[in-house]
């Protein structure tokens, strides 16, 4: 033994981590996290007509899809072994309005698609919004009044759509318009209309964040967007704020919560996760996609270790699965195709 091994053995006193790490057979031993198939949640974006497929430019690899089209991605998504989808309209400018009435038509593109689905991939999920944001003029998530986000109005048309949407087939209603009051009054509107089997995914913690550009771009409603949300969303340096809002949620009937955006929130995740014990879920938004797209296309990083390592940490981090716009991408690597 050289001098230099007495020296770390006194200092460790023979404690060393590195002999669980020594080979690559220890290494699977002893690892606490996985990601699979089944923790991913594929968020999508759809719009009207046929045979549309249409690239979002700030979002490379996503594109706008008709109905039709985003069914036949979706036969394969379910395929490769993912549980849900969660669609977003990016709908028709004439069809938005001051008070998002649209969300209101029993035939509307969210709820086309939900039909869609589950008639030719009855097997997988369907997690829908109620938020107003794709169907107002001011790209706002409520019904904007005197220049105010007014929460009961609102929370009276999110509940009726909420019930349309479960008409439609949705199995679980994820609202993100963040007003207070809705996860109850969705949880009535639904068991009063026969729909006790259809679940809350509520987006508890929905902070207040410019990782939500390229979405807005998406569904084209970035340049309607007056002022902020700031008035209804949690101000990002709030931990406490956040946990108190989703403790609502979970007393109104929430099944599932949810944390947005993902990485720069983990400690959301795992505060969630500890006090409630509920199915949590993070949400690695468009901001978060495009900066690894970005920096994977010029040359910078690794882009597909970094997917597979973030989602990975926010299995880490206590979620039970992840919304994430590289669901495809994510299983196919781990089903080796
Ligand atoms: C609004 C909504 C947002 C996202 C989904 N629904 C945020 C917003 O536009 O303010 C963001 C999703 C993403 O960035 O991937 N109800």
């Amino acid at each position: 033994m050289t001098d230099k091994t007495h020296l770390v053995d006194e200092i460790t006193g023979g404690r060393r981590m590195r002999r669980n790490r020594k080979a690559d057979w220890t290494r699977r031993l002893v690892q606490e996290n996985r990601l699979t198939v089944d923790d991913l949640i594929w968020p999508i974006f759809i719009v009207p007509g046929s045979g549309i497929v249409d690239p979002i430019k700030a979002m490379p690899g996503v594109n706008r899809m008709s109905v039709d089209k985003a069914v036949e991605a979706l036969k394969e998504a379910a395929d490769l072994g993912i549980p849900a989808v969660a669609p977003f309209p990016d709908i028709e400018m004439d069809k938005r309005d001051p008070t998002g009435s649209e969300i209101l038509s029993r035939d509307n593109l969210i709820n086309q698609f939900t039909r869609a689905v589950k008639k030719s991939v009855p097997n997988l999920g369907v997690i829908t919004d109620v938020a107003l944001d794709p169907f107002t003029s001011h790209g706002h998530d409520g019904i904007l009044r005197d220049g105010i986000i007014v929460n009961d109005e609102t929370v009276d048309q999110v509940a009726r759509a909420a019930v349309l949407q479960a008409d439609a087939g949705a199995d679980i209603i994820a609202p993100s318009e963040m007003m207070d009051g809705r996860i109850g009054a969705i949880r009535r509107a639904l068991d009063a209309a026969g729909h006790q089997d259809v679940g809350i995914m509520s987006y508890a913690t929905k902070f207040s964040s410019g990782f939500y550009g390229p979405y807005r771009e998406a569904i084209n409603t970035g340049g309607l967007l007056k002022g902020d949300k700031n008035s209804y969303y949690i101000n990002p340096a709030n931990g406490t704020e956040a946990i108190r809002d989703a403790a609502l949620d979970v007393e109104e009937g929430a099944d599932m919560l949810m944390v947005k955006p993902g990485l720069a929130y983990l400690d959301i995740c795992w505060r969630m996760k500890e006090a409630f014990g509920l199915p949590t879920f993070a949400y690695q938004v468009s901001g978060e996609y495009t900066q690894i797209k970005a920096a994977a296309m010029n040359g910078w990083i690794d882009g597909d270790r970094i997917m597979m390592e973030t989602l990975l940490c926010f299995k880490r981090a206590g979620c039970d699965g992840i919304l994430t716009y590289f669901a495809v991408e994510a299983a196919r690597k781990l089903q080796g195709r």
